[in-house]
């Protein structure tokens, strides 16, 4: 019933995002189909339309069922992504488990509570079934957090696809994550280090309108008492620590739901991380936050366009990469 609803709903949202996304690729046509570095490397949008028809169906539908069964995995596919493009491009190094050699990227304490990897691994599994040795899990995993955007009440977006899968994953990589202590200038800067603007920036951070932080991710401000927190959120925060640095808290009234009310938070002085309110403390971003916050469909399509770009960030070519048999294991 909830479901038959929510479809319903769905529906003239889906048309304003196609005519979103139709302006989007008129757009890409005149301009050539830039995406980044990604289109010297042959990054296309039916990539495996020869080689394996029903990818893009069979990650769909194996995320789909995910979130049916925990809708709070979708926040942890589109961070997961985030951390993955972030570190030595989006090549699903993110995904490598350690080995007795190698420390990887998701045994760091910056891997903050990662999850998702499950869904990966299924669908993985079903595409080696289908058509085996073709689908990258990086492209598996750029089209499950798309799809999580999706699914949770977000923009509709195509990805163009190609990457390869990466061989390293170093835990000392993780430095590359911004931390959220960072001010607006420290976050303009890492993000201006893999080619966004401030705008960008904040649209990207927009996906925090999803899912949750623990204690020990916003505990600094409790102790320091925090003036960029309204004083009752700060309260609030204090509570939450009360139960332990894994207390859970959530970026906005909705954790679930994909929509601009994380925007709204960091007006009320209610953001959930340092560096969530910088946005709004800082002049260099605040008026973006306001724009986001009055205007969900310029949120939705800033943050589309720029979910794109971010999952063409330095992919990787068959000289550089290969595509995984397991996406926890190197071949
Ligand atoms: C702007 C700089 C960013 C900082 C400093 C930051 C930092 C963090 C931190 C500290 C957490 C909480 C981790 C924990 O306590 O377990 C978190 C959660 C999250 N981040 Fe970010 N993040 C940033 C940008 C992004 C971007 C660009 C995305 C994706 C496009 C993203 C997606 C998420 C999601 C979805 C969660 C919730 C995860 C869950 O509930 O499992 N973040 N982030
Ligand atoms: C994250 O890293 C910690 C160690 O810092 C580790 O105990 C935990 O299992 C890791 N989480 C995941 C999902 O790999
Ligand atoms: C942001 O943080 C950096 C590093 O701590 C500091 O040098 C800078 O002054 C801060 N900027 C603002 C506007 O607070």
């Amino acid at each position: 019933m909830e479901r038959a609803m929510k479809t319903h709903l769905k529906i003239p949202k889906m048309v304003a995002a196609n005519f979103l996304s139709m302006l989007l690729l008129m757009d890409m046509i005149v301009s050539g189909f830039r995406f980044g570095s990604g289109v010297d490397i042959g990054l296309t949008m039916d990539y495996y339309l020869m080689s394996c028809p029903f990818a893009e169906q069979i990650v769909k539908n194996n995320v789909n069922r995910a979130l049916q069964a925990d809708p709070t995995l979708a926040a942890g596919l589109i961070r997961m992504h985030f951390h993955d493009c972030f570190i030595e491009g989006c090549d699903a190094s993110v995904l490598l488990d350690s080995t007795k050699d190698n420390t990887a990227e998701k045994d760091s304490p910056a891997n903050l509570s990662l999850r998702g990897y499950e869904v990966i691994d299924t669908a993985k599994d079903e595409l080696e079934a289908q058509c085996p040795g073709v689908v990258s899990c990086a492209d598996i995993l750029a089209m499950a957090a798309r799809d999580a955007v999706f699914w949770s009440g977000g923009p509709v977006y195509d990805i163009p696809k190609g990457r390869k899968d990466g061989r390293r994953s170093k835990i000392q990589d993780t430095i590359n994550l911004p931390s959220p202590a960072f001010n607006a200038s420290e976050l303009i800067r890492m993000f201006g280090q893999h080619g966004f603007t401030a705008q960008e920036m904040v649209a990207l951070s927009g996906a925090h309108t999803l899912g949750v932080a623990r204690c020990s991710s916003f505990k600094p401000r409790v102790t320091a008492a925090d003036t960029t927190a309204d004083s009752d959120f700060l309260k609030t925060l204090s509570r939450t620590c009360s139960r332990g640095d894994n207390a859970e808290q959530a970026f906005d009234e909705t954790r679930n739901s994909f929509d601009n009310l994380y925007y709204n938070t960091l007006l009320r002085r209610a953001g959930l991380l340092f560096s969530d309110q910088a946005l709004f403390v800082s002049p260099r971003t605040r008026n973006i936050v306001n724009g986001y916050a009055q205007n969900q469909a310029m949120f939705f399509f800033d943050f589309q366009q720029a979910m794109v770009k971010m999952s063409a960030l330095d992919p990787k070519d068959a000289s550089k990469g290969e595509v995984r048999e397991d996406c926890r294991r190197i071949n």
